[in-house]
């Protein structure tokens, strides 16, 4: 395991979202109304979305492109859908510096990028799609 600086948790606002690209893969970096920046795979079970342009809900976020809901803790499908993505420990130390646990090796590139453009606004439902 090796843990990654990637970034401060300043720049994410509460129910938003950025990422992280570590070893090459990217990770969504989501802020929950209470601080707390948990991390998962930025890739849907389903069919690929981008979870980091998803809405969050409590712990949660809704896929933007069908709405599947995934759990940000366990990284599982809300069921009847199925499927899970990897989650990573993530935490803020006392700078306000968010950390992620990877198994990529220590010196693998880590940065934080705006989840849409240079903006810090919470994740959007816009642009979805019905359900398959
Ligand atoms: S790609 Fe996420 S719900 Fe379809």
């Amino acid at each position: 395991m090796s843990r990654h600086r990637v970034g401060q948790a300043g720049q994410i606002d509460a129910l938003g979202s950025r990422i992280a690209v570590v070893g090459g893969e990217e990770i969504a970096l989501f802020k929950l109304t209470d601080g707390e920046v948990l991390a998962v795979e930025n890739r849907c079970p389903h069919k690929g979305g981008k979870l980091s342009e998803g809405m969050v809900c409590g712990s949660a976020v809704h896929c933007p492109l069908h709405d599947w809901k995934i759990d940000l803790r366990t990284g599982q499908a809300q069921a009847p859908d199925e499927g899970s993505v990897r989650t990573y420990a993530a935490d803020v130390d006392a700078d306000g510096s968010v950390w992620v646990e990877t198994a990529e090796r220590p010196d693998a590139a880590s940065a934080l990028e705006a989840a849409r453009g240079a903006g810090t606004a919470p994740a959007s439902a816009s642009g979805r799609e019905g359900r398959p």
